[in-house]
């Protein structure tokens, strides 16, 4: 087997904001291909920890080897960020001095996995991070939703002008005989919207789209972000690193409110909310790769990198 090394995107970035120290307590919760991992290990030496997680056993099996020269020093969890809060507790991670979200999947489940996340080669349509989740697959959902709410989610997932073109063409096809793998969906796309663009194929958008569905991505999200402030000791710092502008619009907001002082409607007279500023904002504007590092890692081109700190005196 071809080996894909995952280059971790804004990996620079990353360790200057999360500023991993001796006897620090970290937590990456995606855990992946463990690049951001090794580097927060070899940061927070020689006595500093880290608990991570990752929904895909395979990628905790090579992580774990990566890492082994870290001995005690790290601990592994086969589990949703978006029970980061529990997992941590669990494990003796709260309060945690640094938290990681790398969002998306690793360049080694796209080349590798016999699950379907890519469609350079045939596999069957599955596409669930975990493979003990219940649940829909892939397949379950290009062959069982109607048509307006496939067309639905690929528009809102997938950013797709051609939703509504590609969900006709999966629910036709599916009429004469199931849809079962990678390449046969990658094909009816390819057929319903007629051509390949430029950089990137026309099923790039069904893909992503399908994933973000089947693994629930965004509520995952929105579930892990008020944990991981929850989490976090005073000044301890969170960084999401995200690559699809709905998880980006769901970080932003949510770091906004959690730094505002007042979160009244706009046009009350007084301020009536009462809200508490929880965090400091640390990236006003996102921080992207660099035209090299777009260069090196092509990945990293719709990476944003967002981070707060917690306040010294919030709860
Ligand atoms: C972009 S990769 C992380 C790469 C990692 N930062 C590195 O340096 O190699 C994202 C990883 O998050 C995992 N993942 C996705 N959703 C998850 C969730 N809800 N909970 C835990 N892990 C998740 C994926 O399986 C994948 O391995």
């Amino acid at each position: 087997m071809e080996v894909v090394a995952h280059v971790p995107v804004l990996f620079q970035e990353t360790l200057d904001l999360l500023q991993p120290r001796p006897g620090g307590s970290y937590v990456d919760g995606t855990l992946g291909g463990a690049g951001h991992a090794e580097g927060i290990l070899d940061r927070s030496a020689p006595d500093g920890r880290l608990l991570g997680l990752d929904l895909d056993p395979e990628a905790l099996e090579r992580a774990r080897e990566r890492l082994s020269r870290f001995g005690e020093r790290f601990v592994l969890a086969h589990d949703s960020f978006a029970d980061l809060e529990r997992v941590a507790r669990w494990n003796g991670f709260a309060p945690a001095d640094g938290i990681l979200l790398d969002l998306g999947l690793s360049s080694f489940q796209l080349a590798h996995s016999e699950r379907g996340f890519g469609f350079r080669a045939t596999a069957p349509l599955d596409m669930r991070f975990n493979p003990l989740q219940t649940g829909p697959t892939a397949r379950d959902l290009v062959n069982q939703l109607a048509m307006v709410e496939l067309a639905d989610l690929l528009r809102r997932y997938g950013e797709d002008p051609m939703a509504k073109r590609i969900a006709r063409a999966i629910v036709e096809s599916r009429r004469r005989k199931p849809i079962e793998t990678t390449t046969e969906l990658a094909e009816i796309v390819e057929r319903a919207t007629g051509h390949r663009r430029a950089r990137t194929h026309p099923a790039t958008r069904t893909f992503q789209a399908l994933r973000i569905a089947v693994n629930r991505e965004l509520e995952a999200l929105e579930s892990a972000l008020p944990q991981a402030i929850q989490v976090l000791g005073p000044e301890g710092r969170l960084v999401v690193i995200s690559f699809h502008s709905l998880e980006d619009r769901i970080v932003k907001r949510f770091f906004i409110e959690q730094a505002a002082t007042c979160i009244c409607p706009p046009g009350l007279p007084v301020c009536v909310c009462e809200h508490k500023p929880r965090v400091r904002v640390l990236t006003r504007r996102g921080v992207r790769a660099t035209p090299e590092e777009v260069n090196r890692n092509p990945r990293s081109r719709s990476a944003i990198l967002r981070a707060v700190e917690k306040l010294p005196d919030a709860a």
